[in-house]
């Protein structure tokens, strides 16, 4: 099987994208790899600290590994936004393939020290482990939680986009392996639509910086504008709140369905197909299947 990195490259010169899910509980999990392995695509897993933390490191690094062996099928794991070094260092720790360490919210100097300062540790740790552990940084604002939203968040505009000059130099001094900038993404979905995408801007920020990029905020954009950005430099997309979204509605509608029913076994179903349905739709489109 080729590595991470390579499926990523792969994704890069096919001019297509992987798509990243992200879960809480062990249903999504069946979902989004029950999707993929009907397409035949590769896949990525992510938990955010929050979703970590409930799922456990621990638990997601053994279920991901356990069904990598089984099928030989390659599903990837990523510590999603993960708020410091040492919470990085922990998904690193219990086995992650790999990580987004996201300090934005610090000033650009800070997060490139500790940024490299991840780098540097994921070096060590997938040498001595003899595997890849690949690292992500966040550059710009792109808003914070996948809900859904009465309205754009401050501090998310076309004018607080990354330059690919800020790209280049964040890139250049922390050795960073992908890099997620903001591009007109906003994570969480807005009630009157999101804001529109900038292909032009991927393309810039990828001729500057030379590494594969990552599209956060994926949720309730256009299929003209995921396009627009897979063929302009993004290889990997990040869907969350389209994911809580299926799984929530459907649960709420299964167990309104069935008041008397108490067997989760019997009321989870329509929650994963829901949430399948919604995965396999956007793979098809992020692998140019539609
Ligand atoms: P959405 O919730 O907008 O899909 O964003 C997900 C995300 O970027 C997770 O990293």
């Amino acid at each position: 099987m080729k590595t991470y990195k390579e499926y990523v490259l792969e994704a890069d010169e096919k001019g297509i994208a992987i798509g990243h899910f992200n879960i809480s509980n062990l249903e999504q999990l069946h979902a989004i790899y029950n999707a993929a392995k009907k397409l035949n695509v590769p896949i990525i897993i992510g938990l955010a600290e929050g979703e970590a933390k409930f799922v456990g490191l621990t638990e997601a690094v053994a279920l991901i590994r356990a069904l990598r062996a089984r099928d030989n099928y390659p599903i990837f794991l990523n510590a999603d936004h993960h708020y410091s070094f040492e919470a990085a260092k922990a998904a690193i720790d219990a086995g992650f393939d790999s990580v987004v360490i996201d300090l934005v919210k610090l000033p650009l100097e800070e997060n490139i020290k500790i940024t490299k300062q991840c780098v540097e540790y994921a070096r060590e740790v997938a040498k001595k482990e003899n595997r890849e552990i690949l690292v992500e940084a966040e550059l710009g604002f792109i808003g914070v939680g996948s809900n859904i939203l009465e309205k754009i968040p401050d501090g998310v505009s076309e004018a607080t986009m990354t330059t690919p000059e800020d790209a280049k130099r964040f890139v250049d001094s922390t050795g960073v392996d992908l890099l997620a900038p903001s591009i007109g993404n906003v994570h969480g979905m807005v009630k009157s639509g999101n804001p529109r995408l900038h292909p032009e801007r991927v393309k810039a920020i990828r001729e500057a910086t030379g590494i594969p990029l990552v599209l956060h905020g994926g949720s309730g954009s256009m299929d003209e504008d995921f396009i627009g950005c897979i063929k302009a430099g993004i290889d990997i997309i990040h869907i969350n709140t389209e994911i809580r979204v299926a799984f929530t509605s459907a649960l709420r509608k299964s167990l309104a369905n069935l008041p008397e029913e108490i067997t989760p076994y019997k009321y989870l179903p329509p929650a994963v197909e829901a949430v399948q349905a919604v995965v396999e739709a956007r793979l098809k489109l992020f692998s140019g299947m539609k």
